[in-house]
């Protein structure tokens, strides 16, 4: 699916140089609130993050990317990152669906980064001949459900399908 390029970004793949980014990225006080998973007091921990962004990388569909500035003064700067992957169900067993997912540092929300990303990383993976793509959030989590909706995803509504957690569900469903 990457490198995959829009307006003003670049998709591009993880590599070892991007744990000190990984680490900032998830400093993130709202990633914390709602993920806390995600929680990151250390390099070791953004390091274990690293690794697992950097599976899946000659997958057809599935893959984490990292979203960089591809034009202007700060060009190459790291400021988000889109995950394309398996969802896993609550209560265990085979993933089947796919989500799509975000993750930006602070200091770049409200560029609309993350929509035009995830618009573009969309839009690719139905390009594929997958059929349907989720997304779940922190049911008080409304930038995020906003980017869902940006990007044309139907809200669904609360589910306990995945995660074991209670999320708010989007599904987009290839024309
Ligand atoms: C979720 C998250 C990525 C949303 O960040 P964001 O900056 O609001 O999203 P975008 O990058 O798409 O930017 C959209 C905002 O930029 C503004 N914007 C500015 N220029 C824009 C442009 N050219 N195009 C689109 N939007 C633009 C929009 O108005 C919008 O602001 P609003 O929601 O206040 O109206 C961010 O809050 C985050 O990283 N949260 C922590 C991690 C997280 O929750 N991940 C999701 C788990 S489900």
């Amino acid at each position: 699916m990457i490198p995959l390029q829009t307006e003003r970004l670049l998709l591009r793949a993880f590599t070892d140089d991007d744990l000190e980014f990984v680490f900032q990225l998830h400093q993130n006080p709202d990633l914390v609130r709602f993920i806390r998973t995600a929680t990151t007091p250390d390099l070791e921990t953004a390091r274990r993050h690293l690794d697992k962004f950097m599976t899946l990388r000659d997958h057809p569909v599935h893959g984490f990317s990292v979203v960089e500035l591809r034009t202007g003064p700060h060009a190459g700067t790291a400021v988000g990152i889109i995950m394309v992957k398996p969802i896993p169900p609550s209560g265990g067993g085979e993933a089947t669906d796919t989500e799509i997912g975000w993750r930006q540092v602070a200091e770049h929300t409200g560029n609309g980064y993350i929509t035009e990303a995830a618009a573009a990383a969309l839009a690719a993976v139905l390009e594929t001949g997958l059929p349907e793509v989720v997304a779940v959030t922190h049911p008080d989590n409304h930038a995020s459900q906003r980017v869902c909706e940006r990007i044309g995803m139907r809200r669904i509504g609360l589910t306990d399908a995945y995660y074991d957690t209670q999320t708010l569900l989007f599904r987009t469903t290839r024309a």
